[in-house]
């Protein structure tokens, strides 16, 4: 018999506090409660649940919740202690127990300049300091002085890199692509999928190609393994000029890391590396010296006015009542739908084709925070945790997977994300993709009873059995919760307090669920066991003990690769 592979032999007391007993009791009286109802019962409920924050409105009004769900919601918040969680975040406590780290994101864009400190040593200097450099660098760069090997200026970026060193830089990048500077690109690769590097490479001049090789260790293998083809091509590229290789490598490589040896091992000048701390957690880099691609890009005071944001949503967060603050009132909803309704997954559905990346940055930044199943004192949580976390461009999933969202089985509550103003606005396509936000929530919440389903058939001159055959399709039960989150225009301040919103919003669900939201051992395993593989492959023999299954995937890869055999 194998032994037990975890000894879990207590549970957290979560689902026993008084708060969660009164929200399961409470739930059982308003779970049937349309919010059609609500919204007949109270004419005031928009301007009652939704809050303006500088160019932002929440509109949270179309949730399944009256105002004694909130207070019980709010209850909760409180019994977690939320506030005093967030105040020692804030102040440099190393809440990330498991890696025995401070947290501080926030200080990154602690506009304030006010003293934050970890060991005893205020990081803000630091911070600064890093700031400047990458200001000077990135003006070089963009301005033309900064020249590769042959004299060209630089005109293209790739940044290299995976996870929080790909996600955040690349999605702030698209989200500001007005901002950008013309005739400027920045490229990310990140699957080791040789494929997108060689594709990549193909349309690019090493002369005036600067790579950015990010990686909060330097150890990745996908970045590694990326970064070093890039410089293998770049290095042929430059032995045809006939030039110096180090000095060339040092005009078109510069480093993002904490890993100072590594970097120098890779052949990277330490002059040109940039660098963070270990209190940055990988997804929440892009405000660190991992955004210097995106910066490349939009220029340094569109980044800085992206910290600024940033650090207006901290201070909101920091000095809002539990009532008024929109980072708790999301989490608070999103807790409310997935563990007294048992919603599995919440949908990010941005109407800005520059927010496109955003589902795609949110996945990393919440399952990778949240997917948890033991609290901080090491208890089973017997409770669910993180959410499924996915989304597209909204006007997209409208023609693909919205059916499920309005006729399907499952509860899915959703994040509406739009701008009033677009960058570009041809013809109606603004007032369009407008009419079709606005009407997703409406739909979704609303709904289409029998009776209206009948009278639009029998409107429609359908014949009465026929219509009585359609009507149990077409009926639309509704109900179903969003958000709508509406910025009056994606500007690099709105994008900093969008992001920092739904940061502080994973947070508090950590606070809430008990969890140590910023370590990641999930990661671990599958990277241990594909170096296992790997070696097996090289070596071509069998060298570790797999499972039927696995072994016999090998062995397919082996009998259908003549390399491998
Ligand atoms: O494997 C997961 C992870 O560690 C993420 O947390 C991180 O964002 C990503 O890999 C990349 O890590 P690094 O920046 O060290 O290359």
């Amino acid at each position: 018999m194998r032994p037990v592979r975890v000894i879990l032999n207590s549970k957290s007391p979560l689902i026993n506090t008084p708060a969660w007993l009164a929200l399961q009791d409470h739930f059982e009286l308003v779970k049937k409660t349309h919010m059609l109802d609500l919204f007949e019962q109270d004419e005031q409920r928009f301007s009652r649940y939704s809050i303006q924050f500088k160019d932002m409105l929440l509109d949270y009004s179309k949730n399944r919740v009256t105002d004694e769900t909130l207070g019980l919601l709010f209850d909760l918040a409180r019994q977690q202690q939320v506030e005093e969680w967030r105040d020692r975040m804030f102040s440099g406590e190393k809440i990330n127990t498991t890696e025995g780290r401070a947290v501080l994101h926030t200080a990154l864009r602690n506009r304030s300049n006010k003293p934050v400190y970890v060991d005893g040593e205020n990081v803000m200097p630091g911070i600064n300091a890093e700031l400047e450099k990458m200001r000077i660098f990135s003006e070089k760069v963009r301005s033309g002085s900064w020249k590769g090997y042959t004299g060209k200026a630089i005109s293209d970026v790739v940044n290299i890199g995976i996870g929080g060193s790909d996600l955040g830089p690349n999605m702030v990048s698209r989200a500001l692509s007005p901002y950008a500077k013309d005739h400027f690109n920045v490229h990310f690769v990140s699957t080791v999928d040789g494929m997108q590097i060689q594709q990549m490479l193909r349309d690019l001049n090493p002369e005036s190609t600067l790579f950015v090789v990010a990686s909060k260790t330097f150890t990745t293998q996908e970045t590694m393994t990326n970064a070093l083809t890039a410089k293998q091509w770049f290095l042929e590229h430059v032995g045809e000029h006939g030039k110096s290789s180090e000095d060339a490598i040092r005009r078109h490589f510069v480093a993002v890391s904490t890993n100072e040896a590594a970097v120098s091992g890779f052949g990277i000048d330490p002059e040109n590396m940039f660098r963070f701390w270990d209190w940055v957690g990988g997804r929440y880099s892009l405000w660190s010296a991992v955004g210097l691609a995106s910066i490349l890009y939009i220029g340094m005071d569109n980044f800085i006015k992206m910290l600024e944001g940033a650090h207006e949503m901290d201070e909101h967060f920091q000095s809002a009542p539990l009532e008024k603050n929109i980072p708790v009132i999301l989490a608070m909803l999103g807790i409310w739908y997935g563990n007294f309704f048992g919603a599995e997954s919440s949908a990010i559905l941005p109407y800005d084709h520059n927010l496109r990346m955003l589902p795609a940055y949110l996945e990393q930044a919440d399952m990778e925070s949240n997917g948890k199943s033991v609290d901080r004192e090491g208890r089973q949580a017997t409770y669910s945790t993180g959410k499924i976390i996915w989304g597209a461009e909204g006007i997209n999933g409208q023609h693909a997977f919205y059916q499920l969202l309005h006729q399907g089985t499952r509860l899915i509550p959703a994040d509406f994300i739009a701008s009033v103003q677009f960058p570009v606005c041809i013809r109606d396509h603004c007032n369009i993709l407008a009419s079709n936000f606005l009407a997703q929530t409406e739909a979704l919440m609303r709904g289409r009873t029998m009776e209206e389903t009948r009278e639009q058939l029998r409107e429609a001159g359908i014949d009465p059995d026929e219509a009585e055959t359609r009507l149990p399709h077409m009926v639309f039960e509704g109900n179903q919760p969003s958000n709508s989150i509406v910025l009056k225009k994606l500007t690099p301040r709105a994008l900093g307090r969008l992001i920092a919103m739904y940061e502080h919003k994973i947070f508090v669900q950590g606070i809430v669920w008990n969890l140590n939201s910023y370590d990641q051992w999930g990661v671990e395993l599958g990277k241990n066991l594909t170096k296992n593989i790997l070696e097996e492959f090289e070596t071509k023999r069998d060298l570790y003990p797999h499972d039927s299954s696995t072994h016999g995937l090998i062995n397919w890869f082996r009998q259908n690769r003549e390399d491998l055999r």
